[in-house]
């Protein structure tokens, strides 16, 4: 108690004994201690620890109890006494301190707070407001940028793709008004429009291919889409997205069936919807009958001059058949309650389609489009379905070609296969009281290339140097070719020529490096398997024979190549060479003559293509002729800019007047006029 007695802010201690009589007690506790309060009778009762506020003395005190023991029974009990102003005094103490923390807290948080939003919130805001107003203003191009991932990131995405398609509305705007000025020969994405419009007083247009023009892919768990290397897509997406409509096509893709809605349908293009994508189902079966077997290995090599043996199946025929059953089934219920619906059906997949649609729907303007050379009358007739599909094709009210000599063999063959009255001035074939016209359609590209979102958004395009460096080799010229890998393309012989020349010219080794760019395509059938296995074969031969350290004569870059990644190539390179041994059109010559603004690099093509027809411009050979060929790399390589001016300029207007509105705009015209019967 002594020691105790004289601690700071105790008010004392007392010790009770169980007859309530004060044992001990330091002496600033006074008298009136001198019985033990209730509290205290209570805790020794019950022999329980505990504390409680009670007046003593004029004052308020806390006293905490603690029983105390002798042989396990309770003794008596200590009492300590505190002064509970003290206490109140600690109290208010904590209060006051925590409330200074917290002010403190809630400061550094309020600030913190409003530095992140005005970092991540309002400043990319306002900077985001500038950009746009400066957009609108005319005073900026670039495309917006924040940093990824941000909390405005999905906002951003969204005014970053609206801003590309408000830009590329103006410049479309802009350009096509220029071309206005420059006169109306020239056909335009606005052109075709109206024409269409005009045409079909605002009835959807119908396409129907068996390729997609997009299609949607599992890229791990993610959905992916791709366009497809096809020159078909190529050439009908600036139609469909000018005109709107419907694309009824194979739904090819593994993820395909995932994004349609219950009517198998998706709008696109997928970044900025334009027309209506209808996908048509088909099994592993109908797939591997129709479009691997009768289309193509049996269609493809009949129709090219390739020397492939074609392979005609009755199995494949009736998948064929079917196929184009499943088709029309489609087809007619996309056009039931339109009225003279107009339907342009694209390529050899569907020779049947055109009859099976105008026996159902006579009303309808139907126009077949054939992508790919007609062959003469000897070779077709090795078909043994030839007059069916004579038959089916002529269902329709218009059949197209990319030339006048592919519409000759077409007509000789039908007079000699059918039954039909042809009359060769106007190139109509009558046959059991209905006319269908043959006329040449050269497709093309969009050209000029208006500006879209995709191209707005496409970071400079690495220069050649910088396309070397990313191959990881040293070289001063560059050539390329944009194929799928097929027989029909010419690709080996287009590598031996390229041995030839640097066989012929030794100081180009070292220098000239070639870059193909080829999408695997058909790999299921054998003969495109065995290409495939071909084409690798001669790089790596002819790559043997010349390379260096630092150095390849020839570079396979074995995937399907995105429009944006083939454009740097075009670009850059100082040659294109298009080698098919007998191609329809070749799109790929037009698009790279399309993409050479700067007038600079030279167009190696084959004279069995039918753009060979129209790019007079370009070095014409024969791709069997190597010799010529290795001739036409040297000369392309060392053709005077002026040259490569010149002509580049003669083929690019080429391009501009004969352009694929042009195309559209001249197939539907032929439609209208035959249901105006004013027959060609
Ligand atoms: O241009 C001819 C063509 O057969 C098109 O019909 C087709 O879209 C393209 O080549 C690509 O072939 P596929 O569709 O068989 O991959």
């Amino acid at each position: 108690m002594e020691k105790f007695g004289h601690r700071e802010r105790f008010a004392g201690l007392a010790i009770y004994d169980t007859k309530d009589k004060l044992v001990a007690a330091t002496p600033q506790l006074g008298s009136d201690l001198a019985t033990p309060p209730l509290f205290v009778v209570h805790a020794m009762n019950s022999d329980e620890e505990g504390g409680t506020f009670l007046p003593l003395g004029g004052k308020e005190r806390y006293l905490h109890v603690l029983p105390l023991h002798r042989e396990e029974r309770v003794a008596g009990a200590l009492v300590i006494f505190y002064e509970s102003a003290f206490i109140e005094e600690r109290i208010s103490l904590i209060w006051k301190n925590n409330f200074f923390r917290f002010l403190i807290n809630a400061l550094i948080i309020s600030l913190t707070t409003l530095l992140l939003i005005r970092w991540s919130v309002t400043g990319p805001i306002d900077r985001m407001a500038q950009w746009l107003k400066n957009l609108r203003t005319k005073k900026e191009n670039a495309p917006f940028s924040l940093p990824p991932g941000g909390i405005l990131a999905p906002l951003t995405r969204e005014v970053e793709h609206m801003a590309q398609s408000i830009s590329a509305a103006r410049a479309s705007a802009e350009e096509e008004a220029r071309l206005r000025r420059e006169g109306e020969s020239t056909w335009t994405a606005e052109r075709l429009k109206e024409h269409i419009r005009n045409l079909l007083q605002d009835r959807p247009l119908f396409v129907i291919s068996n390729r997609e023009p997009y299609s949607h892919v599992l890229k791990g768990k993610k959905v992916e889409w791709l366009v497809p290397a096809s020159g078909l897509v190529t050439a009908l997406e600036p139609v469909l997205k000018a005109c709107g409509g419907t694309w009824i096509a194979h739904g090819s893709g593994d993820a395909d069936r995932e994004v349609v809605d219950s009517r198998d349908k998706i709008r696109v293009p997928p970044e900025e919807p334009q027309y209506l994508l209808k996908r048509v189902w088909l099994t592993k079966e109908e797939e591997t009958g129709y479009y691997y077997g009768f289309a193509n290995e049996g269609l493809w090599p009949l129709c090219h001059i390739t020397h492939t043996r074609p392979s005609f199946r009755f199995g494949d025929w009736e998948y064929y058949y079917a196929v184009n059953r499943k088709f029309a089934e489609a087809t007619l219920q996309e056009i039931e309650g339109i009225s003279e619906p107009l339907i342009l059906i694209q390529d050899y997949h569907f020779a049947l389609l055109p009859r099976m649609i105008k026996d159902a729907r006579p009303d309808s303007r139907v126009a077949l489009f054939w992508h790919i050379p007609w062959p003469n009358p000897e070779s077709f007739s090795i078909c043994p379905w030839q007059r069916e599909l004579l038959h089916g094709m002529l269902g329709a009210d218009l059949i197209g070609f990319h030339i006048q000599f592919h519409c000759n063999n077409f007509l000789e063959t039908v007079d000699r296969a059918l039954e039909s009255r042809i009359d060769w001035e106007h190139f109509l074939v009558n046959r059991d009281g209905h006319t269908t016209l043959v006329k040449p359609f050269p497709i093309s590209i969009a050209y000029p290339a208006l500006p879209t979102r995709s191209t707005l958004a496409r970071s400079p395009s690495p220069d050649k140097e910088g396309i070397f460096k990313e191959l990881g080799i040293r070289g001063k010229y560059l050539g390329v070719g944009v194929d799928r890998i097929d027989y029909t393309k010419g690709i080996t012989e287009r590598f031996r020529a390229i041995e030839r020349f640097l066989e012929k010219y030794p100081p180009y080794q070292g220098l000239f490096t070639f870059v193909e760019l080829g999408a695997p395509s058909r790999t299921h059938i054998k003969a495109y398997h065995d290409l495939m296995g071909e084409v690798e074969g001669e790089v790596d031969r002819i790559n043997w024979r010349f390379q260096t350290k630092e150095w390849k004569p020839i570079i396979f870059l074995k995937k399907h190549h995105s429009h944006e990644e083939i454009q740097p190539f075009y670009e850059a390179a100082d040659l294109c060479l298009v080698t098919s041994l007998h191609d329809g059109m070749n799109l790929v010559a037009k698009e790279f003559v399309g993409a050479k603004e700067e007038e600079k690099g030279v167009l190696i093509l084959s004279q069995f293509t039918g753009a060979s027809r129209e790019l007079k411009d370009a070095l014409v050979v024969n791709p069997y002729d190597l010799e010529q060929v290795a001739e036409a790399i040297r000369q392309a390589l060392e053709m005077s800019p002026e040259e490569q001016r010149a002509r580049l300029q003669r083929m690019r207007e080429t391009l501009k007047e004969r352009n694929i509105y042009r195309w559209a705009a001249d197939l539907t015209s032929g439609l209208a006029q035959i249901r105006l019967g004013k027959e060609a």
